[in-house]
């Protein structure tokens, strides 16, 4: 019998997810599927619940919501509030991760990029922000300072997960130089947005882009511009979709590289 898992979202249209699963399960010769599946929020937990699937992802804006569904949720989702991976148990029961965490970290990781002792300036305070506030303050940065369109959601996400070395604030400390800057944000997403940040020379030692596309964001080519070391989303993606696969099949290798040239692939047929 084929295992059917699902992205859950609206809109899921514009996903490459279903190509980096369907790669995966090929590589494993495994009889399972990957769909998407566009649902309101009032219907995400009765979809989490289909008797068809055995689990799934979850993307915006329902990362809040599915957490709300879990019966058994991991550290990860308790910390953040917020799930992108479900599976069922065989007693019925939801459990679920926030794999976006661990992505973040896998593609640090890749970066070369250690977040013990860093100084970071987090840009936005959604639910991909709280997820990296928590990668890296388990990572041992020093301090995340969280710079936000709305002030108050940037409380809010301090509010939640806390700890001392996390700040909010409206501008960048301008005589200060960090190590990493993160865009979080969902500008860049379309062609037509503004830079989510303006970077200055020097003062920025990599940017990172949770945003990915056919080549580079504009934000990374800001950044490279600039000569700053800089990397959009894609291996996130990867590293997220990764450890769901490891959440539903533990024991097995995810087809990493595999996975990669399918999102790669993904993007550019998009593009065009
Ligand atoms: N690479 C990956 O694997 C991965 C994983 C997860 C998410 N992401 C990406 O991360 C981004 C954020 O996702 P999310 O789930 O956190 O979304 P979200 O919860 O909707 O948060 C959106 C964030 O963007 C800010 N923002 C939106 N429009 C803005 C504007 N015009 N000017 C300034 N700030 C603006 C919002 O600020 P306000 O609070 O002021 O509205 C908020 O901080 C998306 O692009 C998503 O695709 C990537």
């Amino acid at each position: 019998m084929t295992l059917r898992y699902v992205l859950l979202g609206d809109p899921v249209d514009h996903s490459i997810s279903p190509a980096l699963h369907r790669a995966a399960f090929e590589a494993w010769e495994l009889d399972a599927d990957y769909a998407a599946w566009s649902v309101v929020s009032d219907e995400v937990e009765k979809a989490m619940r289909h008797p068809d699937l055995a689990g799934g992802n979850v993307t915006l804006p329902h990362k809040l919501r599915a957490a709300a569904a879990l019966t058994r949720p991991s550290g990860a989702v308790r910390a953040t509030g917020a799930c992108n991976c479900w599976w069922r148990l065989a007693d019925g029961d939801l459990a679920g991760d926030n794999t976006d965490v661990g992505g973040l970290g896998f593609a640090l990781e890749r970066l070369g990029f250690d977040p013990r002792g860093a100084r970071v300036l987090l840009l936005g305070a959604g639910g991909a922000a709280r997820g990296a506030v928590h990668a890296l303050l388990e990572g041992g940065a020093s301090s995340v300072e969280v710079l936000n369109r709305t002030a108050a959601r940037a409380q809010a996400l301090r509010a939640a997960v806390g700890g001392e070395a996390l700040r909010v604030v409206e501008t960048p400390d301008p005589g200060a130089a960090y190590d990493l800057v993160l865009n979080a944000t969902s500008l860049g997403l379309s062609a037509s947005d503004p830079l989510p940040f303006a970077l200055d020379r020097g003062r920025f030692a990599l940017a990172c882009d949770l945003v990915y596309s056919a080549g580079e964001t504009p934000w990374v080519h800001h950044a490279r511009s600039l000569g700053i070391r800089a990397r959009d989303g894609l291996d996130m993606l990867v590293g997220q979709a990764a450890l769901s696969l490891k959440c539903w099949f533990p024991g097995r290798a995810p087809p990493v590289e595999a996975m990669r040239a399918a999102a790669v692939e993904a993007l550019d047929t998009r593009a065009r």
